[in-house]
């Protein structure tokens, strides 16, 4: 079937390259109006949704990344948090691929809905930006730094409450190099009739 939902759904992609020029103020209105209009168990709305468009705080919200990333201790063995300690070394390292805007996703603590509520939220973001001709990319690094007192104490200086969960961030800008569409596996859908 096709219609424009469907379409924007097909062509969203993971955008790792931006640049750098800075979205509009109506078009972050927009993506953060439909981050709010996502589902949340029992009604909760326990999220905030901090966007950071100030470079040089994200510059040095970078740095605080980098660095907690040199002692940080990976919990399972997800492949990108052990690759990320090695490439957190580089100069040139930046977890947000430089994207003009970061939108940080944190909850209420102890609420077992937490991560599914902003990963609703976001992908409502990530459509969104889409339906606005804008890259958005998925980004892990800060709920894997949640616990880092450097990256937690940042994230409170800019009103996101020290017990809130980090549940994850969206980066956000206009597309400089577009990403292939990764191929979809085979037989993840069944249908029982
Ligand atoms: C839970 C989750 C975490 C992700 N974390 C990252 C990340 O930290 N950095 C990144 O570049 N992409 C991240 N991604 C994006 C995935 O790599 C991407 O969705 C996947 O490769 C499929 O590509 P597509 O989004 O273009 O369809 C994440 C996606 C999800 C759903």
């Amino acid at each position: 079937m096709q219609n424009a939902m469907l379409e924007c759904i097909r062509a969203r992609r993971s955008t790792r390259d931006f640049l750098p020029r800075q979205i509009e103020s109506e078009q972050l209105d927009a993506l953060l109006e439909a981050a709010i209009w996502a589902p949340s168990g029992g009604n909760n709305q326990s999220w905030l949704f901090t966007a950071i468009q100030n470079q040089e705080l994200l510059l040095r919200l970078n740095e605080l990344v980098r660095t907690g990333f040199q002692s940080y201790i990976p919990d399972d063995d997800y492949p990108g948090k052990h690759g990320v300690i090695g490439a957190a070394r580089r100069e040139d390292y930046n977890f947000y691929f430089h994207a003009p805007t970061l939108i940080v996703a944190s909850n209420k603590p102890g609420y077992e809905n937490a991560m599914a509520d902003c990963a609703l939220a976001l992908e409502n973001i990530f459509l969104a930006a889409e339906s606005l001709g804008l890259g958005s990319c998925y980004i892990n690094q800060l709920h894997w730094l949640r616990d880092d007192a450097g990256v937690r104490e940042f994230l409170f200086t800019l009103g996101i409450p020290k017990e809130h969960s980090i549940c994850s961030s969206a980066a956000v800008g206009y597309i400089g190099k577009p990403s292939p569409a990764p191929a979809r596996k085979e037989n993840t859908i069944r249908v029982i009739r």
